[in-house]
């Protein structure tokens, strides 16, 4: 307790300020608390929230200075209405976790806290060394049913400007990276979403931790109030997505290396095994997959294939009462840019990735990687579905697709692909101009009428699975809002035109997810058919009463010896019945309800 605080902190000691509190409450007759004591408040580096292993789960991580006396790493946590004023109440929370060595310097921060409670406004601080906290953050925890999420792609946070061609000039300027990614995150709250899905390149360089980009990446104060589950992309491929996030439910793999995986060395090999992961969100499951790798065969590629279906498969057994099934990932399969006709892609498809989704029922794929907005058909087989479609997609250099925007129990995925967050770069589309990463592909992608390859895709034969799409080299997002049977999707951008007004609304509706009833109540009843000789039949009748207003009748008829009292099954109930007089029923009751019911 009575430890000294170094000199760049703060210039007296705890144990001064102690002596100086406590001489101060003999003139005041004030008692100052512990947590005064300790308002030496410090500002988190690069603090962010994840979401915990369950809803009632919180996870954070943060960055400090390496050094002995940075040896813990605490939250302290409660409820803001308990608060008293800047002071934490006596029985606040403190929860311990982990820490370990990052970039030179620093140390990365980890802690785990769960029993929260639903629609809580939760305020907390977190230590390096379990005595000295930070200023106090905030977050609020998600009520039960509906809730609203946003999704976003490829801030690739640099520490320069956004592309060059960028339509959003807020300030009559192209702004940098930061700024615009600060802009993504001011509206994104602004909406009231209660966590973020990331899809990818988060972060620019690849090969090594760009701790500047980090830095401007967790800059935006939203990121201290916001969990943000973030997805492996191709660029995050460094140890700085170790030491960044705090994921729940990973999942562990083995590293892949050769020449098979890209780079032969492969430097980003132990990245391109983590990051499988998922968590749950009152009715939905996010299962997130890292495609960030570079497989040069489908072979090679359906060994990281198998590592997404035992991630689907864990995540599915361990909560197989979800609603609604949500993938993110980086790598788009049906987008509609210069990362079109990529092999790596076209890899990750034949050795089944869009098959994995057929199997589990995947909703929703959301992903990113080609910097620009895509929505699919719902996608089967690898086939559209395109009821409801009111045709075939236009196509313009800009921005096309059907008016289809709803879908009723679709068979089938779609797949979203959104833009980049910051703003930092955009890809043509159908541009044979030289941008399409690879012109040669005679194999992918597969488009309209049975074509496939780059050279028909340049020519302006959209993807098969197109339904609608969007170059406006303005950062965007995606909105959504899960509601219960219904999913509804808004693609907004920061353009005046589709900041308050979605380019694109799609909603997918569940018929039968409100047809599940319970029963509220049951009673029986019972009566004796007198047959010859010594042999009677009992009709018993359990009659249920359902939670939608309706009754359900159990009804099984007994052959009984005369008059009889015993136990009967109906249904999932154990009911006694005791006749007499041959045809008269002395007693009938439930006397036993089987777990189902
Ligand atoms: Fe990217
Ligand atoms: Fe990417």
């Amino acid at each position: 307790m009575q430890k000294i605080v170094r000199t760049k902190r703060s210039s007296i000691s705890i144990s001064m300020l102690l002596v100086i509190m406590m001489v101060f409450s003999l003139f005041t007759g004030i008692i100052p608390t512990a947590q005064a004591a300790v308002a030496d408040n410090f500002t988190a580096e690069t603090l962010t929230l994840q979401p915990g292993a369950s809803a009632a789960a919180m996870n954070f991580a943060w960055y400090s200075d390496r050094d002995d006396e940075n040896n813990a790493s605490t939250v302290k946590i409660a409820k803001k209405s308990a608060m008293n004023g800047e002071t934490f109440p006596v029985n606040a929370t403190v929860v311990e976790g982990a820490l370990g060595d990052a970039t030179a310097g620093k140390s990365w921060h980890k802690v785990s806290v769960s029993g929260l409670e639903q629609g809580v406004e939760y305020v907390y601080s977190v230590s390096n060394d379990k005595f000295i906290y930070s200023e106090i953050y905030e977050f609020k925890t998600g009520s039960a049913g509906s809730f609203t999420f946003a999704v976003v792609g490829d801030p690739q946070l640099t520490t320069g400007n956004q592309d060059s061609t960028s339509n959003y000039r807020p300030n009559g300027e192209i702004g940098t990276t930061k700024q615009g990614w600060q802009d993504t995150m001011s509206v994104i709250a602004g909406k009231g979403v209660n966590f973020i899905a990331g899809v990818g390149d988060q972060v620019d360089v690849s090969l090594t931790v760009n701790e500047a980009e980090y830095a401007n990446f967790f800059a935006p104060a939203e990121m201290k109030s916001i969990p943000f589950s973030p997805a492996v992309g191709n660029h995050d491929r460094n140890d700085g997505f170790a030491y960044h996030y705090n994921i729940p439910n990973e999942q562990s793999f083995a590293i892949l290396t050769g020449p098979d995986y890209g780079n032969p060395s492969n430097p980003q090999a132990e990245a391109e095994a983590r990051g499988n992961y998922y968590y749950t969100y009152n009715n939905a499951l996010f299962v997130v997959l890292n495609t960030s790798s570079y497989p040069t065969s489908t072979a090679a590629a359906s060994l990281v294939v198998a590592r997404f279906d035992a991630t689907l498969q864990t995540a599915v057994s361990a909560n197989p009462d979800y609603d609604w099934l949500f993938v993110q990932h980086h790598k788009s399969t049906a987008s509609v840019a210069d990362h079109l006709a990529d092999r790596d892609i076209q890899y990750y498809v034949e050795a089944g990735f869009e098959k994995l989704m057929d199997k589990y029922g995947v909703d929703f794929v959301l992903s990113g990687h080609d910097h620009v907005y895509a929505r699919s058909y719902p996608m089967y087989d690898g086939m559209p579905d395109k009821t409801g479609a009111s045709g075939e997609p236009n196509v313009t250099l800009t921005m096309g697709g059907d008016g289809a925007n709803y879908a009723v129990d679709p068979k089938g995925t779609v797949y979203f692909t959104t833009t980049a967050g910051s703003g930092l770069k955009y890809y043509e589309l159908f541009n044979n101009a030289g941008n399409l990463y690879v012109k040669d592909n005679i194999y992918y992608p597969y488009l309209v009428n049975g074509l496939f390859g780059s050279v028909e895709y340049m020519k302006g034969n959209i993807p098969l699975s197109t339904a609608k799409y969007l170059q406006n080299k303005t950062p965007g997002f995606i909105i959504v809002n899960v509601n219960g049977n219904e999913v509804s999707f808004a693609y907004h951008d920061l353009s005046a035109e589709y900041l308050n007004t979605p380019y694109d609304t799609y909603t997918v509706t569940k018929s039968g997810q409100n047809e599940e009833v319970i029963v509220v109540s049951a009673t029986v009843s019972a009566f004796v058919t007198k047959l010859n000789g010594n042999k009677n039949d009992l009709t018993i009748t359990v009659t249920e009463q359902l939670s939608d207003g309706t009754t359900n009748d159990i009804a099984v008829t007994f052959s009984i010896n005369n008059n009889a009292a015993d136990t009967y099954s109906v249904g999932p109930y154990i009911v006694y019945v005791d006749t007499k007089g041959n045809d008269q029923i002395r007693d009938c009751r439930i006397v036993e309800m089987a777990e189902a019911a």
